[in-house]
């Protein structure tokens, strides 16, 4: 049941303290997808989110949300688009940026990726500031079509995301699980 598997995914992420950097708690997630029963789950969770909001396409986040988004997209027969870090798409592509803790970062994803009014699934693995997010949404939107849900393995409460998805998007659902 769900109880059990959420209780399965929580004992195989593991936290690293000062990574990437000193003071950072880091989720790592590989335990997770080296073991069959809990990646497997997490699959069929997503797949859930894809069946209740009627999604048409799966957008997964560089890097993680391309491990757990494609097989989303195939267990759901539908496709899967990759949001990747600046310079890595060839073009034509849109590009927004995003506030880092120091700086900003930016993400792609090519004009054609996604049709004009397509239901749209952004998907990545943890939600922490909501910044990476909330670039995605719009990338989404820039290629004309209708980012339907957010869903996530994890959210980092006290980092705020959610309320902060909220305020940019307000009728979004964001789904962690
Ligand atoms: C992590 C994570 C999310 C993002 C969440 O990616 O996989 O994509 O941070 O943080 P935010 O909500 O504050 O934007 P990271 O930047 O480490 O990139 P990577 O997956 O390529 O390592």
């Amino acid at each position: 049941n769900g109880a059990d598997a959420a209780a399965l995914w929580r004992a195989r992420i593991r936290d690293v303290p000062d990574h990437p950097r000193p003071g950072v708690v880091f989720k790592d997630i590989t335990p997770l997808l080296a073991d069959a029963e809990a990646f497997g789950t997490a699959v069929e969770a997503f797949a859930d989110i894809v069946a209740r909001h009627d999604v048409q396409a799966v957008l997964g986040l560089e890097a993680r949300g391309f491990i757990l988004g494609a097989p989303v997209a195939l267990r759901t027969g539908i496709g899967f688009v990759p949001a990747r870090k600046a310079g890595k798409l060839p073009g034509p592509v849109h590009r927004e940026a995003y506030q880092l803790e120091y700086g900003t970062a930016e993400v792609e994803v090519q004009h054609d990726a996604l049709a004009p009014g397509q239901r749209v699934l952004v998907l990545d693995d943890v939600l922490a500031t909501g910044g990476t997010a909330g670039a995605a949404i719009r990338l989404v939107r820039r290629c004309g079509a209708e980012p339907v849900a957010f869903a996530v393995l994890l959210e980092l409460g006290f980092l705020g995301g959610r309320e902060r998805l909220a305020a940019d998007f307000p009728d979004l659902p964001v789904e962690a699980l």
